[in-house]
């Protein structure tokens, strides 16, 4: 299997002028080739801060990797000059962002948007292989290349969304991070928008990343997945490992548990009791204790080692004695 992303033992901290923010507390991920994982977990796990880092686009003096390695296709991405980063940036790995109504302009047509990644990806294409460019992409997502001169807000959200993917794909990165590509999305569109990325990849032979606080999405979409909280990954593994019968983690029952009830159309049965830790001031121990039913005074005190078997990994002391 050979992989093409190596995150290992990642830590993000920011700095703000009255604390520091532990964001990301340890973080190993891979993603094979032509592979998406799944990034799952509440708001403020960590998984957007996870995305950045590896596209080098924390916040200046503020966000700051205070440890670890992220290995892309044997290079450390975090050893090479800002000048040969840009290659990989928008070339090798496109990024979709949490919010995709920002990520248009609002004042250059939509075809022009497209067009410029194309251009400085390919400064060797002329005028008419670069429009050629265009059409096909804006058709591939399902945009008739006749409206290349429309604006964004002359299209839903849907579709604005849709332009946004043709633009992170025109270049045909090897990886697309994806960090809640549909949650602005109402819910028939981000099933469209969806299965359009699912084909789209597979076609293009993509590996992705797909951050979601959805477990639905992830099971549909993904190959891997990996549960987030509080800047650790509690468990990872295969879909099936995840959503199979085996050990998991409390948390990732947790989020089961808030899934709604498609079936009989029930409201939430059992949210998860409490909040995500303050990441200025973390608990000791299990960082997930405080909100776990089946916390111990272990638990309290010493922090879980990961566990793997068969590749199924799990951070928790109810594992811990089992290999
Ligand atoms: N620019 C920033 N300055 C300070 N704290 C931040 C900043 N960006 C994110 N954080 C904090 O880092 C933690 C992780 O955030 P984030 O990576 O956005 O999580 P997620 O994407 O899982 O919701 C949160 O506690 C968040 O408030
Ligand atoms: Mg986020």
């Amino acid at each position: 299997m050979s992989e093409l992303l190596k995150i290992t033992d990642l830590h993000v901290e920011y700095d703000t002028s009255e604390e520091t923010v532990y964001a990301v507390n340890g973080v190993d991920l891979t993603v094979g080739r032509k592979e998406t994982l799944g990034l799952v977990g509440e708001t403020g796990a960590g998984k957007t801060t996870t995305a950045l880092s590896v596209l080098r686009l924390l916040p200046h003096k503020i966000g700051r990797i205070s440890k670890g390695s992220i290995i892309y296709d044997g290079e450390d991405l975090l050893a090479i000059k800002e000048k040969v980063f840009k290659k990989y940036r928008g070339k090798r790995i496109s990024m979709i962002f949490q919010d995709p109504m920002t990520s248009l302009n609002p004042v250059i047509p939509i075809g022009k948007q497209v067009a410029e990644v194309i251009k400085l990806h390919n400064p060797d294409m002329t005028k008419a292989q670069i429009e050629s460019r265009v059409d096909e992409m804006l058709e591939m997502v399902g945009i008739k290349a006749n409206r290349k001169k429309d604006y964004p807000n002359q299209f839903s959200g849907g579709m604005k969304q849709r332009v946004v993917i043709a633009i992170a794909l025109a270049c045909e990165p090897e990886l697309l991070i994806a960090d809640e590509p549909t949650t602005a999305l109402d819910v028939t569109v981000q099933a469209q928008v969806l299965a359009m990325m699912t084909d789209l990849k597979e076609r293009l032979g993509t590996s992705m990343i797909l951050i979601t606080h959805d477990l639905g999405v992830v099971a549909e979409t993904c190959d891997k997945v990996a549960v987030m909280y509080a800047g650790e990954i509690v468990e990872s593994g295969t879909v099936e490992d995840i959503f199979g019968k085996g050990n998991h983690h409390p948390y990732t029952i947790g989020l089961f548990g808030s899934l709604p009830d498609l079936k009989d159309d029930k409201p939430r049965l059992s949210p998860i009791e409490g909040l995500m830790p303050d990441p200025t001031d973390l608990p000791k121990g299990c960082k997930f204790h405080p909100r776990c039913p089946h916390c111990s005074e272990k638990c309290r005190t010493e922090q879980p080692e990961v566990m793997v078997t068969n590749g199924h990994s799990l951070r928790c002391h109810l594992f811990s004695k089992e290999v």
